[in-house]
């Protein structure tokens, strides 16, 4: 069987929730088990828009702890920093200049973010899937565990290696496969269930840090949208209600069980119900993760050491393949 090399990326631009755990930690770790596996914490890629220089070493950091407080072992997998390894802006370069314009004018993120004055946002932000499309084409990566909100992005990856591919007529690049969770790719926020869980949502209470307290824990739930009726019998009634989906999609989720077994179990229930056994299942997952970034963050020394030591790894990679693409190309 193919060997898998498993690459991810998660943007150090704030705390992370429980959409990042759901979505991607859990499964960056699941992987970990049996695969050699590369995960990254993308600076390059959170500059799209602007951060504040302190803020962000803070959150590169705070990123990194998440990482390991989730699970993931720096001994089995390459834990860096993007901005640590030249190779990723280089073969940006190289992949600018592959990707076509009419590509990166699909992406909906860049339509979502730029918002109405796209003349405004920076290019950045604008050719930031060519540097996401670098980060894993880099290691030839051929598998890719993120949320769905990535499905796109990968998308145009695997154009770009085969383009790549194509014009230079050798096999260089894996074409990677993205692997998105099936019980919960989207965990949406607890205020508008037709919105993604974000970290940039202005309201805490959309929300559930992985940082939060039992007490925030409680009060958020408490107060997340869900429907005035009782917990339907069937699936099918629940498309019209996407708040009480989400909640119900995330007890199942962390309970490890289906939707069907969940709406079984509380079907005929008021909301209230599902809300505790929520609270208190978030409280035994979450809770003990947030007090291990809490301790991880007070040692910034180990956590610096262990980004320098995954650097050192993930260059090692990047530089040796790096030397064949640029050869590839034409470089001298
Ligand atoms: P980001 O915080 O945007 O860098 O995302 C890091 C990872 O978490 C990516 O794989 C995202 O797809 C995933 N992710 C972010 N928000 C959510 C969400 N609300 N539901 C599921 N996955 C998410
Ligand atoms: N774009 C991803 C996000 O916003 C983060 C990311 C950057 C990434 N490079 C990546 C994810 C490479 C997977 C592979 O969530």
């Amino acid at each position: 069987m193919e060997k898998k090399l498993v690459f991810s990326g998660v943007q150090p631009t704030g705390s992370l929730h429980l959409g990042n755990y759901l979505g991607a930690l859990k499964n960056f770790v699941d992987l970990q088990k049996n695969n050699e596996c590369i995960y990254c914490v993308v600076d390059l890629h959170a500059i799209t828009v602007f951060q504040d220089p302190k803020e962000l070493r803070d959150n590169i950091l705070e990123t990194t702890a998440a990482f390991l407080a989730s699970g993931l072992d720096h001994k089995k997998s390459i834990i860096f920093n993007q901005s640590s390894v030249s190779g990723h802006a280089e073969l940006a370069w190289i992949l600018n200049c592959v990707a076509r314009i009419g590509w990166l004018n699909r992406m909906t993120q860049f339509k979502d973010k730029a918002g109405k004055d796209r003349e405004k946002a920076s290019v950045g932000l604008y050719i930031y899937p060519n540097l996401m499309a670098a980060d894993i084409l880099l290691y030839k990566s051929t598998h890719v565990p993120v949320g769905a909100d990535q499905k796109q992005h990968l998308e145009l990856c695997r154009d770009i290696a085969q383009r790549f591919n194509n014009d230079f007529k050798k096999n260089i690049f894996p074409i990677p496969e993205p692997l998105i969770q099936k019980n919960i790719s989207r965990v949406m926020s607890l205020r508008d269930g037709t919105k993604k869980m974000s970290k940039s949502d202005e309201s805490s209470y959309s929300r559930i840090d992985l940082k939060d307290s039992a007490d925030e824990i409680v009060k958020k739930i408490k107060k997340a949208k869900s429907d005035s009726l009782p917990i339907p019998e069937s699936l099918s009634e629940l498309d019209s209600k996407p708040e009480a989906l989400n909640l119900l999609n995330i007890y199942s989720d962390l309970n490890k069980s289906t939707l069907e077994k969940t709406l079984n179990e509380m079907k005929g229930k008021d909301y209230s119900y599902l809300k505790n056994k929520l609270s208190e299942i978030l409280i035994e997952i979450i809770c003990p993760i947030g007090k291990k970034i809490t301790q991880f963050l007070d040692d910034k020394t180990f956590l610096e050491k262990v980004i320098n030591e995954g650097s050192e790894k993930a260059n090692k990679i990047a530089q040796k393949n790096l030397k064949e693409i640029k050869n590839t190309v034409g470089f001298l």
